[in-house]
């Protein structure tokens, strides 16, 4: 991904179910590349507009050995189903492997039902179901 990517990608990450402005993106994408959290690749249409996106990052825990994350991945609407999203996972799991990790893990909301038969396709193993918990501080909602 390149700054310049932000719009695109923003539009993208609507589709996701997280609406974003492009300069929300655009400040989200300047801080994971200073933290070197990661890497963001966009898959781009010859000569045309990005088409998708995937953020893979390192993951540190005291209970586990490091792990690489598939922490965010989509393909536009109109262009699923033409080997898109291998092709973005298959990048994340070449920067894994070039950074050394064994394992890569991905999160996926169950209500993503087609992504997990994509996932599970693709050789990932479901390990585990949880719940998601969140509190807003300062503030008594969630
Ligand atoms: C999941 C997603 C990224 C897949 O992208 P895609 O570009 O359509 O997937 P591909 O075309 O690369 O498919 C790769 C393989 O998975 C299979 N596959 C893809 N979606 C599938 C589905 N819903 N059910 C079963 N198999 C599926 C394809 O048939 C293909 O198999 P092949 O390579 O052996 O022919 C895309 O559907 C998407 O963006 N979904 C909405 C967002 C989302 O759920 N993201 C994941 C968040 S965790």
């Amino acid at each position: 991904m390149r700054s310049e990517d932000a719009p695109a990608v923003a539009d993208l990450t609507g589709t996701l179910g997280y609406p974003s402005t492009a300069a929300e993106i655009a400040g989200r994408f300047e801080a994971i590349s200073r933290r070197r959290d990661g890497l963001i690749f966009v898959a781009e249409a010859t000569g045309g507009p990005v088409v998708g996106w995937v953020h893979i990052r390192p993951a540190r825990s005291l209970e586990s050995d490091p792990f690489a994350e598939i922490a965010g991945l989509v393909v536009a609407e109109g262009a699923r189903g033409q080997g898109i999203g291998r092709v973005l996972v298959g990048a994340a799991e070449g920067w894994a492997r070039e950074h050394g990790y064994e394992i890569v893990r991905v999160r996926s909301s169950i209500a993503r039902v087609g992504a997990h038969a994509f996932y599970e396709h693709l050789g990932y193993c479901h390990v585990k179901t949880q719940k998601n918990f969140r509190k807003m501080i300062g503030r008594p909602d969630c």
